[in-house]
């Protein structure tokens, strides 16, 4: 058969409606990362994961552009051979620094510092991942050699019934995100590296989204626990307002993984711009714990408003707040409703999520206002009664959220008075 009847078969079969409107729309404009242009209209953006609102900071903008004119646009390069600059090496040492590991390595994207693990795991090894993980560990589950095992989300009697289940003497890895990306719920650390400890198994996790959101140091889930897991990985495109990954840990395995892990060797260095980006975010997620404090205050009104008005946002316990729609078809006709009624939010369907399970994920930065909250609710009021997702009047809603946060960290309403 052609390798093209397969893209004939899925056109003719989603003509009308593969989700095709809502997804991979253009915007054509930002304003300070908390609204955009979306169709002619100004619509809040509540589908960036830029957490902490770095992305429009002045000091962050500055710093990529000064790496452009100094570096220019692209080394051209991998690092391994022609690619590699000293600002990398500083971004590296400071990224193992904050995260408690000896050292760490820097990649274009966050999914490609996930498939960093492959060359760990090989042939008679075992693999144990959450069924809720980030497609990149999924992926490098596949390019990898080890024997694939699923856990439940979360589910430490599950996970521990696999590894006991495994071969004693074979090399066994732990994979979980540390805040759950469509979820938002933590990940459950200190009982998955107790079990880890009892069957020899190492534990990585992924910090993409809760690197400079969790922990009384804002270095994401391990600092949270104050715990150590074998590795870390993380985007940056999130709460460091840049585009690229990395993978901190022992200095031996990531020294071992630069030269074993094809998608280090063979592709270009992260661009200077995102490399500075990222640095000077980095300095300002750590002098400016406000900036936390402010996207964990208003995930929790976010919640709790959501929960007021009829709306379950399921586990979560984080700024990723899920609403819960089920159905895709649903899901995809609040997402245009809301749009038309000012808000971007995330459908999220297969595959981003099981079958059932759909969700508008939303998600807003330290930079969005009380008023743009406000109206933001007041347009899931509107949607919501008019789709039919929510009562017209609610007796009893959900029982509202408590955000996770450390003790140190002030609320910004508190100061607010
Ligand atoms: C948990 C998680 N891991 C990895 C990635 C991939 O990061 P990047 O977008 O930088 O490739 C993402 C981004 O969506 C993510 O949410």
């Amino acid at each position: 058969m052609d390798v093209l009847e397969k893209c004939r078969a899925w056109t003719a079969e989603h003509r009308r409606d593969a989700g095709g409107d809502c997804y991979y729309r253009a915007i054509s404009e930002t304003f300070d990362g908390t609204e955009v242009e979306f169709e002619g209209a100004r619509v809040i953006m509540a589908a960036s994961h830029d957490y902490l609102g770095l992305s429009a900071d002045a000091r962050v903008r500055e710093a990529a552009v000064r790496a452009v004119r100094r570096f220019g646009t692209s080394l051209g390069g991998s690092r391994a051979v022609s690619g590699s600059l000293r600002l990398h090496e500083e971004l590296e040492n400071r990224l193992a620094q904050f995260l408690g590991q000896e050292a760490a390595a820097v990649l274009p994207s966050g999914y490609q510092a996930n498939l960093m693990l492959a060359p760990l795991l090989q042939d008679g090894d075992y693999v144990f991942s959450d069924l809720s993980n980030h497609a990149s560990l999924d992926e490098v589950i596949r390019l990898g050699e080890a024997k694939e095992r699923k856990f439940l989300h979360s589910d430490v009697a599950h996970l521990k019934e696999l590894l006991a289940s495994a071969a004693s003497e074979a090399g066994k890895m732990i994979l979980t995100d540390g805040i759950f990306s469509v979820e938002g719920d933590i990940c459950v650390l200190p009982e998955m590296m107790k079990l880890a400890d009892a069957h020899g198994a190492h534990v990585v996790v992924d910090s993409s989204h809760d690197l400079g959101v969790l922990g009384p140091n804002g270095a994401g889930v391990a600092d949270h626990f104050g715990l150590r897991p074998l590795l870390v990985t993380s985007a940056l495109s999130k709460s460091l307002a840049s585009v690229g990954g990395v993978i901190a840990g022992p200095t031996e395995v990531i020294r071992y993984l630069r030269f074993h892990a094809r998608t280090s060797m063979f592709t270009a260095a992260a661009s200077p711009a995102n490399v500075a980006a990222a640095l000077a975010a980095l300095d300002i997620l750590q002098a400016e714990p406000q900036r936390r404090a402010r996207v964990l205050d208003l995930a929790e009104q976010l919640h709790n408003g959501l929960r007021a008005l009829g709306y379950d946002t399921g586990a979560s316990v984080t700024p990723v707040v899920p609403v819960l729609v089920r159905g895709r078809e649903r899901c995809l006709r609040m997402w245009r409703e809301l749009c038309r009624a000012g808000v971007f939010t995330a459908p999220m369907t297969y595959p981003g999520v099981r079958a059932g399970r759909e969700v508008l994920r939303i998600t807003l930065t330290a930079g969005h206002t009380d008023e743009q909250l406000a109206r933001l609710l007041a347009a899931f009021k509107e949607v919501g009664r008019r789709e039919g997702l929510i009562p017209g009047t609610l007796h009893e809603g959900p029982a509202p959220v408590r955000i996770v946060r450390p003790a140190t960290l002030p609320t910004t309403r508190a100061a607010a008075g």
